[in-house]
């Protein structure tokens, strides 16, 4: 086998690197996933045109053809599969063009790729990608290259990430990575590893950075972004004394920090975890005008016996109490959720549950998927995948269309008030048209005027679509 394992022991490697002349190649990149993917696809970005890479658009003119995967159902694997088939067809035509699998695929399928299937030559973990320069000159000397390790400590603190696509107003910022709660239907905690915080000097440095360069928004990325901890150290909660956990900084004084840089910088966060979101949070929210009034909080099933079975860490209840939380203390929340449908044994009156919990919430938006067993999870290992998938998919249509209506209904009451809208660029259908988004994250759109992209304008709603407002200055 001439795959070589590289570990992190031999990362001094990069600097050998250096000397190879890389410049004038051209690198293609394709982002599958979460926004915490986008944000790594960032940080790969930078790591690669720092050594001389330069991005291309069009594949079929590339030297390096990089995809950044998801692996959180069956389907985003599918696609990423039909990808790298179309890959394949460009390197039959130019056989020195090298092609990498990153991001949550790896760890998973690095040998089913390399081997198997000689779909790639190389294959990166979420948290290799310091080691990229070197595999890459590994896979060019005509070695397979993959690291798949997952790291307790990496967090690419000290990188600048390459705002790839970006509209150049909103910009996303990783907080921590990986996560610990093993919820049993997902496979994020195997690909991406355990939980870590990142240093909020470095957050802040970089929060303070995009504000310069003309950013108007930051978004604080997490997959549960309530635990997060700061103590210097990089220790958990538990590890800590009460004088250490005292002193560090957790997610509330961080989004403090965050929103104090100015006032004219919005801040939002991503994702809220319903069994560790806390009132600070909440009250921090309500004290800075610059933090948006909008949280993304899932809720998976409105079922405490599913929510159980799937180790959410609460029940139906203590969720509405969090939901009441957050109407109390921050009037005028956007809120939006994700939902499965069809998790193992879930039962009909478990789907009304679901139900019955959309129609009391009246969520502003909800993401809404069937289930999709993952491999390794504890779901996988402890329960049947037994709802049919025709079942499945007839409740998952309920839900969207019960979501539809509430998410009309939701955008109609907009109506009649004056938004504080940051412009993110022209509209869809029309450049006489701007569209930017209000605090609670309703789109809204308006004629142009003499405004432009990272204005703050107040719009005065007079009509609306199912998800979009529309109205005039004021
Ligand atoms: N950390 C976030 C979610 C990350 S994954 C949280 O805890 O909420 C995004 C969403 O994908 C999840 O909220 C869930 O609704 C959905 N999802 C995850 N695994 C899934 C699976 N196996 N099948 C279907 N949907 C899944
Ligand atoms: Fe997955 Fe649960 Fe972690 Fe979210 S909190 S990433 S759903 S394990
Ligand atoms: Fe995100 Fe998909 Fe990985 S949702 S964390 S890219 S499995």
């Amino acid at each position: 086998m001439d795959n070589k394992i590289i570990d992190e022991s031999i990362q001094g490697q990069v600097l050998k690197f250096e000397t190879k002349n890389t410049a004038g190649k051209k690198l293609f990149l394709e982002s599958y996933g979460c926004q915490m993917n986008f944000s790594d696809s960032e940080i790969v970005a930078s790591i690669l045109t720092e050594k001389g890479f330069s991005m291309t658009q069009n594949f079929e003119e590339a030297d390096l053809i990089f995809i950044n995967t998801c692996a959180i159902r069956e389907n985003a694997e599918l696609r990423v599969r039909n990808r790298l088939n179309d890959f394949k067809r460009v390197k039959k035509k130019n056989p020195k063009l090298l092609v990498g699998v990153l991001g949550c695929m790896a760890e998973r399928l690095k040998s089913q790729f390399l081997e198997q299937e000689k779909l790639v030559d190389i294959v990166v973990g979420p948290d290799s990608y310091r080691d990229l320069p070197n595999l890459i000159e590994e896979a060019e000397d005509g070695h397979k290259a993959i690291n798949v390790i997952l790291s307790k400590e990496e967090t690419y603190a000290d990188l600048t990430p390459l705002r790839l696509g970006s509209n150049g107003v909103s910009a996303f910022i990783s907080i921590m990575r990986g996560c610990d709660n093993m919820c049993s239907f997902c496979v994020v905690p195997f690909t991406r590893g355990r939980e870590r915080s990142r240093d909020p000097d470095s957050i802040i440095a970089e929060a303070k950075d995009v504000f310069d360069n003309g950013y108007k928004e930051v978004t604080l990325l997490g997959q549960n972004v309530d635990s997060y901890l700061w103590s210097g150290g990089g220790l958990k909660k538990e590890n800590l004394s009460s004088e250490q956990q005292a002193a560090a900084t957790n997610f509330a004084q961080l989004l403090e920090k965050v929103a104090l840089i100015s006032p004219q910088l919005r801040v939002r966060f991503s994702t809220s975890h319903p069994k560790d979101m806390t009132d600070d949070v909440l009250h921090m929210v309500a004290k800075h005008t610059n933090i948006c009034n909008y949280i993304h909080l899932p809720v998976q099933s409105g079922s405490s016996r599913i929510l159980e079975m799937m180790n959410r860490g609460y029940t139906r209840e203590w969720y509405l109490d969090r939901m009441a939380a957050i109407k109390r203390i921050i009037p005028n929340c956007g809120i939006s959720t994700d939902i499965i449908t069809g998790f193992c044994s879930e039962t009909e009156e478990d789907h009304q549950q679901t139900i019955s919990l959309m129609k009391e919430i009246k969520y502003d938006y909800a993401y809404m998927f069937s289930y999709s067993e993952r491999p390794k999870t504890l779901a996988e290992r402890k329960y049947k995948d037994d709802v049919a998938e025709a079942v499945k998919k007839r409740r998952l249509a309920e839900i969207i269309e019960l979501q539809r209506l509430n998410s009309g209904i939701k955008t109609l009451l907009g109506i009649g008030q004056v938004h504080e809208v940051l412009v993110e660029g022209f509209s869809k259908k029309s450049n006489e048209m701007l569209m930017g988004r209000n605090s609670q994250n309703t789109v809204v759109v308006f004629p142009k005027q003499n405004y432009k992209k990272g204005d703050y304008v107040n719009i005065l709603a007079t009509r609306c679509t199912t998800s979009t407002l529309i109205g005039e200055p004021v």
